[in-house]
């Protein structure tokens, strides 16, 4: 029945990405820009004791140098006195690699040759970067301690016949965009423009405004392609307020772009995590208590936490559980969200442990999460809006030929490697946030479509023009689709996994909206085909405005705007989540199953096949849902197997700031990967019945590689990543 909604349909914006046409925050042309190169501190705690510029400021083109002492004031009187709330406001320096000066020149090689010159002294004071040592100073995270523990999970544990009890580590992890962070920022008398990469203008929008002082109208934030951020754009980072501040006090556009190294610094990563978990259960596998507290780090000057336990409280039916959540501050930069933030971490611990438990009972590892299959959910009790969990169990081990694995470890071989078959479940949310959408269409069937929201590479553009098109009734290729302003209405972050389900359902609700006007404007006409008619019973397609159920009563969209004297009508929406929405639990779901081979000689793991399963409601666009799924499963891959910053303690650094150092998989690393989706119908979760699945793909993949590890080998690799010589 739709014409675009599910069928494979290419990126709208492949071509102009392809061709260099898209343009990314750093490649506006400014006229008269000057180049900002960030110095960062070499220490992790202290005091700036004396700043010497004169030689960076002697050389060549260079226009000023900004430290603490002479940069403009950014946020409120004594923001930053205590805390780090902002960039060059004060003489402490929090963690190795804080911004310390700004060297602006006329040209980019000018300011990073002469920020090489700008010497500093520091008064150093004792500082802590390993969050082993302090863990016993974590505190409660105050949102993860509103979810009260269900029942009595320890004593419970003590009595279940059948326990296992693990701890978990997972090292600090960095997103690495291939795109630089970067900004330009430009003064026209009292109003800012900034061109930023970020997964959120308006947040970054009122940040400035609150950093520099401004009334939030006269700051533009402008970002129509992002190279990839995985959450490490969701907060605005310190550059942009340091570059419009520089700006403003050069009367000139500067600009200012991360190097690599940078990167690891600048804008927060995953936090290193401990996890210990313990699991009860009765000799037939039906789980008795479930213990999940987890510690990671945070910074010494800011909160942060990304809910590593929330989703153990839903996983599984299990009358007893604790899930607490601690945070322990560390003189390290703060963390972020990074890619299924929180999830992926959690279930790599609870996912292992279930494998320990099922290794523990003798039971098969699939078998075991059946027998704890969740029908409502645990934590609310309410009904899931939809769950086709079952079913990815289902197929992925019918696809995988899981009957077929013999379950000792060891006990499976291709020549003389080990060959090992593992699986996970994942889950993720199925969030909406309220998003704002406009459409104007014109009387020759085009439309222009805008919402300020992001596509930081899954698809967006091309999604929205689908939504657009589909409810307009028009061809792909009249719908223009425009985002990343904050001249358009206002939309969330890209993130979560709920962009679709909100700037799409405002799409929709915009489109609805003008199909509602036209209607109206037919039924002026008390002959028109369409007089007494509802709007819910009408449908535009191709130029005509006509009943659903009778594709010939109608009338010509032209003809009528014409009659109307009207050239394009417009309409904006906000969607907001139904309040249907409350009295369900909704949640996206999915299945992995692995197969790793492993050479016992050398320790290293080769990740041969992958069956992937997902059921995250409706697939809009299957060709760009595939690519987030496959993605999601090679970084599972990275997460498992390579990824993992090197911080050494003794200096507070982190040592392998570059991707040389900084693995990630590369196509040699990658084999067969499959990706399936169960579809759901699911009309409370928003009326495009679509959920969060661009995170859902790397959520069960860690935890399913180290069983599949395990299953191969007889090694227990609890702590990420599994390089060769844990298994030596
Ligand atoms: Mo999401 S943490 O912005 O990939």
């Amino acid at each position: 029945m739709a014409r675009y909604l599910g069928k494979e349909t290419p990126r709208v914006d492949g071509i102009a990405k392809v061709t260099g046409q898209a343009k990314y925050a750093a490649e506006f042309q400014v006229p008269n820009v000057a180049y900002g190169f960030i110095v960062t501190s070499t220490i992790a705690k202290g005091r700036i004791a004396a700043v010497d510029t004169a030689e960076a400021e002697r050389a060549a083109g260079v226009l000023r140098v900004f430290t603490h002492l002479n940069a403009g004031r950014l946020g409120k009187a004594g923001a930053g006195a205590d805390g780090w709330a902002w960039p060059l406001q004060s003489d402490r320096v929090f963690f190795s690699g804080q911004p310390v000066a700004l060297v602006v020149a006329e040209s980019y090689e000018q300011a990073r040759h002469a920020a090489r010159l700008v010497r500093l002294r520091y008064r150093e004071e004792p500082h802590q970067t390993d969050l082993e040592a302090v863990l016993s100073r974590a505190r409660p995270d105050p949102e993860s301690a509103k979810a009260k523990p269900r029942g009595d999970a320890r004593a419970a544990l003590q009595a279940a016949p059948v326990q296992v009890a693990a701890e978990y580590r997972i090292p600090i992890e960095h997103h690495n965009p291939m795109e630089p962070h970067a900004a330009i920022a430009f003064w026209e008398g009292d109003a800012l423009t900034v061109f930023d990469k970020t997964q959120e203008v308006y947040g970054v929008r009122e940040h400035l405004a609150e950093g520099l002082n401004v009334p939030v109208e006269k700051v533009r934030v402008v970002s129509p392609f992002v190279g990839g951020a995985f959450g490490s754009s969701l907060k605005p980072n310190y550059y942009p307020s340091l570059t419009a501040m520089a700006a403003r006090a050069l009367r000139r556009p500067v600009k200012v772009v991360y190097t690599r190294a940078q990167m690891f610094t600048g804008h927060g990563y995953r936090p290193a995590t401990v996890q210990k978990v313990a699991l009860g259960a009765d000799r037939d596998g039906r789980l008795q208590a479930m213990v999940h507290e987890a510690f990671h780090n945070t910074s010494a000057f800011d909160d942060f936490s990304d809910a590593t336990t929330r989703f153990t409280r839903q996983v599984y039916a299990c009358p007893n559980l604790d899930a607490p959540l601690k945070v322990a501050a560390t003189d390290l930069p703060t963390p972020t969200w990074m890619r299924a933030p929180g999830a992926v971490s959690g279930m790599f611990a609870l996912e292992s442990a279930m494998d320990e438990l099922a290794y523990a009972l003798g039971m098969d590892p699939l078998a075991l999460r059946l027998a704890n299959y969740a029908e409502t959910d645990p934590d609310s009790g309410k009904p899931f809006s939809s769950k086709a969990l079952r079913e990815c169990y289902r197929i992925g081990a019918e696809k995988f030929g899981w009957a077929r694995r013999s379950p000792q470890p060891r006990s499976m071989r291709d020549g003389r490697l080990l060959v090992g078959w593992g699986m996970a479940s994942s889950v993720w949310g199925a969030m909406q946030m309220p998003a704002s959408a406009r459409v104007v269409y014109r009387r020759d069937g085009s439309a222009r479509v805008a919402s300020a929201t992001s596509d930081i590479g899954p698809g967006t553009y091309t999604v929205m023009t689908m939504i657009a098109a589909e409810f307009l009734g028009t061809r792909l290729d009249q719908v223009q689709f425009e985002l990343g302003d904050t001249r358009q209405p206002r939309a969330p972050a890209q993130g979560g996994s709920w962009t679709t389900s909100s700037v799409g359902s405002a799409v929709r609700g915009a489109s609805l909206a003008i199909a509602g006007r036209l209607l109206a404007l037919a039924q002026r006409d008390a002959a028109s085909p369409l007089a007494g008619v509802r709007a819910d019973a009408v449908e535009m397609l191709d130029g005509r405005l006509r009943l659903k159920a009778d594709a010939a009563r109608g009338v010509d969209i032209a003809a009528l705007m014409q009659a109307a004297g009207l050239d394009e009508i417009a309409e904006t929406h906000e969607a907001k989540p139904s309040a249907e929405r409350a009295n369900y639990a909704s949640l996206a779901h999915g299945a992995q199953f692995v197969e790793v081979k492993v050479d016992p000689d050398l320790g290293t793991v080769k990740v041969t096949r992958v069956i992937e399963v997902s059921a995250v409601g409706r697939i809009l666009n299957p060709l760009a849902s595939h690519s987030q799924e496959i993605g999601g499963v090679v970084w599972g891959i990275g997460m498992a197997l390579e990824e993992a910053t090197e911080v050494d303690d003794r200096y507070g650094r982190m040592m392998n700031a570059n991707l040389q150092h900084y693995h990630v998989p590369v196509n040699a690393d990658i084999h067969a990967i499959e990706t399936i989706f169960v579809e759901e119908e699911d009309t409370v979760v928003n009326p495009l019945s679509v959920k969060g699945m661009g995170e859902l793909g790397m959520v069960g993949i860690p935890a399913a590689i180290a069983n599949a590890v395990y299953h191969a080998t007889g090694r227990r690799v609890r702590d990420l990543p599994i390089t060769p010589e844990k298994l030596l």
